[in-house]
């Protein structure tokens, strides 16, 4: 199995991405960002902190029911220790929604101030980015007040969007952006692994085998429990890979084992989160 392929993603579009971002910030009050809760280092766009490095800011660690609660707590704690306000969120279930208000407070408290002392009741604008597939819209749908109207306002394009949120808030959603040469390879493998990175542009079985690869060294129990095979049995993930594939039944005609179709099932359960709550970065 070739080690050597390395995984790039910048469509086009991206590019022009950075640059509409780079465009808007001058019209937010404050960018949140928000990771994926199990790669926090992994999907971190040095993009956007180098774009947004004089702006406030406000991390949301999403789809923090797919992660370790004990690594996630880390890393709430090493971003306060840094100074930047970091909060764990589900936004599917809203999980974690009234501590992102409280930290807007936070974060904006000298904003909301003047605007008190000036007598106005001016929503707070702030920059919602990220890589794709973190859950943006789903975070944006869980804090929208659908009620209320967007009014036109400078910078809306068709890929920069407004969005009136509880909390006299305004949300700029600005589509995924990935940068265009991750640091190295374990930083686009993870981003695979968690479907940030478009499958179509991977190739599947090593992406598993990488996972594999992976959970044997950090959660083998995990694995153990969800496919009742000792993974510490086998030298190579490829083999238990395999041997996951026989369990399941995936075969192809003459017997052999249908690697695609397993290392795919492989991917889904762990995306969803059925083999288990999985960090793969640590502080
Ligand atoms: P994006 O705008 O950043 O590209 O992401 P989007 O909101 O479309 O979310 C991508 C996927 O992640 C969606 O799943 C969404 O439901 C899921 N998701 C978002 N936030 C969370 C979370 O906190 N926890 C979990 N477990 N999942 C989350 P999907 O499979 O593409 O769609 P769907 O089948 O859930 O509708």
């Amino acid at each position: 199995m070739s080690t050597e392929k390395q995984i790039q993603w910048y469509p086009g579009h991206m590019a022009k991405t950075k640059r509409l971002m780079k465009e808007s910030l001058p019209l937010v009050d404050a960018v949140c960002e928000i990771l994926d809760a199990r790669i926090p280092i992994s999907c971190r766009n040095p993009d956007l902190s180098e774009l947004a490095a004089n702006k406030p800011r406000i991390i949301l660690l999403n789809k923090s029911d797919l992660a370790d609660p004990a690594v996630t707590a880390q890393f709430v704690d090493s971003f306060k220790k840094q100074g930047i306000t970091a909060v764990e969120i589900n936004a599917k279930t809203k999980a974690g929604i009234n501590r992102f208000f409280e930290a807007v407070d936070k974060v904006l408290a000298q904003k909301i101030e003047q605007n008190r002392k000036k007598g106005v009741n001016k929503s707070l604008k702030l920059m919602v980015a990220g890589i794709p597939n973190v859950g943006k819209s789903t975070f944006i749908n869980a804090v929208a007040d659908k009620k209320a109207k967007v009014e036109d306002r400078p910078g809306v394009t068709r890929e920069n969007r407004w969005f009136a949120a509880k909390h006299n808030l305004m949300l700029m959603d600005t589509p995924g952006v990935l940068w265009p040469k991750f640091d190295d390879e374990s930083t686009a493998r993870k981003l695979a692994f968690t479907g940030a990175v478009k499958d179509t542009v991977l190739d599947t079985e090593e992406i598993a085998y990488y996972l594999i690869k992976e959970l044997i060294q950090t959660y083998p129990q995990n694995l153990f429990e969800r496919y009742k095979i000792n993974p510490q049995d086998y030298a190579e993930p490829y083999d238990y890979l395999c041997a996951i594939g026989k369990k399941r039944g995936m075969l192809v005609s003459g017997g052999e084992i249908d690697t695609v179709r397993t290392s795919n099932m492989i991917l889904d359960e762990f995306r969803g989160g059925v083999i288990g709550r999985i960090s793969l970065d640590r502080i």
